[in-house]
């Protein structure tokens, strides 16, 4: 099972974004994940559509957009429009996770759920027939630089074993607190693709940082 990367935006130096987006795909990143908070479902607010559609032309990598956003499928026209390739929303904010999930699929991108530290595996089960991915926040959304939650390991396993029962190709992501050695748990828990914020922006050498990861 190969590993994919996606190097979260909220870690780089945001007064240089033109550069770092640059430093981080010949670093050698699978995916860029762009991380929407609205002050509500979590408790920051980081940067919207505006941002996006300006820095999309310094981007060549697939846009893995994470809404921490409440009823997202009010902005999934906005996201698509805006240039993402695979949107994730979560569980807990949607009312219906199904209709959000068609959304996605009827503007022709993946279709990400995704899971905070307190909702089980079993709430995701039911989705495993249309989704694309399933997130696993390793943390608590809602900042960067966090550290890992041990506690969220069980949980890694049973989605995988769930993605296996499916018999669905799905990607079981991780998000929060992932370096050179909670990457390694992560992988063998059954996660392959792994977010990297501060970990692989603040390395001075990023493709051995996102070797490590791998
Ligand atoms: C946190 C975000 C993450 C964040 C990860 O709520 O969803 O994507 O950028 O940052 P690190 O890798 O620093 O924990
Ligand atoms: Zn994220």
């Amino acid at each position: 099972m190969d590993t994919l990367i996606s190097a979260s935006l909220l870690g780089c130096d945001l007064s240089d974004i033109a550069q770092e987006l640059k430093n981080i795909q010949q670093a050698g990143t699978d995916w860029l994940h762009y991380d929407v908070m609205d002050g509500v479902f979590v408790p920051n607010i980081s940067f919207g559509e505006p941002v996006l559609k300006k820095i999309k032309k310094h981007i060549s990598v697939p846009v893995d957009t994470h809404l921490m956003i409440i009823d997202p499928i009010r902005y999934i026209d906005n996201y698509a429009d805006c240039g993402s390739d695979i949107i994730t929303f979560h569980i807990e904010a949607a009312e219906d996770p199904q209709a959000v999930i068609d959304k996605i699929h009827s503007r022709g991108l993946k279709a990400g759920i995704s899971v905070k530290p307190a909702t089980p595996a079993s709430a995701v089960e039911p989705y495993l027939e249309s989704v694309d991915m399933v997130l696993v926040m390793t943390v608590e959304p809602g900042f960067g630089g966090q550290s890992f939650m041990t506690e969220t390991v069980d949980k890694i396993k049973e989605v995988r074993e769930l993605i296996t029962k499916s018999g669905r190709d799905i990607f079981l992501q991780v998000d929060g607190g992932i370096n050179g050695e909670t990457a390694a748990v992560c992988r063998n828990a059954g996660a392959n693709v792994l977010v990297s914020g501060s970990y692989a922006f603040s390395a001075a050498d990023k493709k051995a940082a996102i070797d490590s990861l791998r």
